[in-house]
Order: C-alpha cells, then structure tokens, then sequence
C-alpha cells in the first residue's frame, strides 16, 4: 500500500521516532561528508501555492544530497493553478514521479490528491497542519535536550496549523501541551475534542508556561491571513514570549518557532535570538528529518 505522511499520526509512535532517528545519522552521515545515493534517479515533484524558504530548500537540498532529483511547480505555472482538476492532476503527476511534496492551502484537496496518487504524498504544510516540522522539531529536542516523553511543552499564540500539529505530536511523543491563546483563536474544536486527553488549555500565556520544558510560538498571522494583520496584533498582544515570559518557565527550558519569525511581534529579539532558542537547528533538521521520511515512505 502507498505510504502518505498527510498528518503526524498517520505513522506510529513506532515509526515516528526510527524516521527521527534515521534522521540523526544521516546528519551525522552528511557532516562526515560520506555520501549516499539511495534516492539515484527517484524524483520529488514539489508543489506550492504559498511561499516557502525552509521547506523548498530542505527538499530540494535532501533531494539532491540522497542523489535524487526535485521539480520545483509552482501552481503560477502548472494547470493546476488554471483550474484544471485536483485528481486529473494526482493521477498524471504521480504516474511520473517517485513522491509528491505538496504545499496546498486546503487539507482537502491534499486528501483528494493522495486518494488518487499512485505514490506518496507528504503534506508541506496546510491550512490544518505541518507535519514535516513537527519532525523537525521532535528531533530538535532530542538531540538537544533528550526524550520529550512526560515533559510539559507551552504552545503560546494561535491556535493555528503548527498548534494542531502540536497537539497531534503530544499525543504520538507523550507529553503534555499547554495551549494558550486569546479568545476566539483557540484550535479547532475537533482537534481540542479529538487530543483532549493530551492539552490544557488556558487564555493566558504565564499560567501556561509555568514550569515547563519547552515553549514554542509561530506568527500572529498566517499565510492568507495578511488582511488581519492589525486586528491580530491586538488580539495577541499579552501573547508575546519574551523574556518575562520565560522567567515562568524551567531554567533548563528552550525555545522553538519555525520560522519565519517577527520579532516584536510573538517573539522578542532577546528570547528567539538568546541562549534558549534552538531555532536554527530547528530549522537546519527540516533537511535531515525529511530526508528520512522520504526514505521511509519510499521503503528505502
Ligand atoms: N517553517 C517553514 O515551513 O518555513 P517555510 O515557510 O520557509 O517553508
Ligand atoms: N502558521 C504559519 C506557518 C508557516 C511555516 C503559516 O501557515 O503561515
């Protein structure tokens, strides 16, 4: 059966950590300068209608560094973007390629896409999620920190695609999250029915960040969310993890975001740029933790 990472549970527990672990040797692996070509003639289409920096390098630089090939379409210049169908597009995409990296703003279409593609489809980032950098990330605090199994983690600000998937990985890694947010920005009511096992959530950023291991942001608005920019700096003004809000957490806590960040605006020049902040290997893993899951969902 084709293999599809369109949500962090979509693999096991299981599965999720040997990907994570595969990833750290191939790091490894590649800083030794040793090279690996077990990708040689596999190609990655890649399709976006969103701007990306981390996700179009990372998949095009694992590509190339597994000795495959990578198509970067955007949907400016495919059919796609003109209208032509969501499964017309899987079923030729996909009988031409080894796997699909999609950066398309409706979960559903990318659903549609995998049910009718003939080889993987991995989800690079939706309007509902961001696997790929939960993978990142989990792999982030392991190499840094060690296992995030019973530790608390704090999602401060929206409650958008980067804090469902956070609420998926606390469920897959074990750990509880905190999840403060303003009103009328908490996560979707079925993601807060489905993981409420794993979350608390709270509207205010201190009482959720009190004594926890990590603390993890992202920007006040989305890609798509531009026009709402003033409204959401209002809303999210007592939301900004800066170094008073750090102060609650544990000494030995650290800092995530994945980038792009504002700094001023969710995060503090002081936090994201300061001792607790992991967010440039955070941002260099995207490259191994995906070489990785292409390997695994190519049964490489
Ligand atoms: N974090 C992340 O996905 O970054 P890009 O939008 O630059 O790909
Ligand atoms: N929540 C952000 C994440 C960007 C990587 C967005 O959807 O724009």
């Amino acid at each position: 059966m084709t293999k599809h990472f369109i949500n962090l549970d979509d693999l096991s527990t299981d599965d999720l950590a040997k990907i994570i672990d595969n990833a750290i040797k191939l790091k490894q692996q590649h800083k030794a300068g040793e090279i690996n070509n077990t990708l040689k003639n596999k190609t990655l289409a890649m399709i976006f209608d969103k701007s990306s920096t981390r996700t179009r390098v990372s998949f095009e630089a694992g590509m190339t560094q597994l000795g495959g090939h990578s198509l970067f379409l955007s949907d400016r210049d495919i059919q796609l973007g003109r209208g032509e169908p969501i499964v017309d597009s899987s079923i030729v995409i996909s009988s031409m390629v080894d796997a699909v990296m999609m950066r398309i703003s409706s979960h559903e279409d990318i659903n549609t896409f995998a049910n009718n593609s003939s080889v993987p489809i991995i989800n690079a980032l939706s309007d509902e999620s961001h696997p790929c950098q939960l993978l990142a990330d989990m792999m982030t605090y392991q190499e840094h920190v060690g296992n995030i199994k019973g530790k608390t983690v704090a999602w401060v600000g929206d409650g958008n695609n980067m804090c469902h998937t956070y609420m998926q990985a606390a469920k897959a890694f074990e750990f509880k999250l905190n999840i403060a947010t303003p009103d009328g920005y908490k996560p979707d009511q079925s993601f807060t029915e489905k993981y409420a096992n794993c979350i608390n959530l709270f509207d205010n950023a201190k009482d959720a960040c009190t004594d926890v291991d990590l603390v993890v942001t992202d920007v006040w608005a989305s890609m798509g969310q531009e026009a709402e920019q003033a409204k959401r700096e209002l809303a999210f003004k007592n939301f900004q993890v800066n170094e008073d809000l750090m102060e609650n957490a544990k000494d030995s806590s650290v800092f995530m975001h994945c980038l792009p960040a504002h700094r001023g605006e969710e995060v503090s020049a002081g936090v994201i740029d300061g001792k607790q902040s992991l967010v440039w290997s955070e941002a260099e893993n995207r490259l191994h933790a995906q070489k990785a899951l292409l390997l695994y969902l190519l049964d490489k």
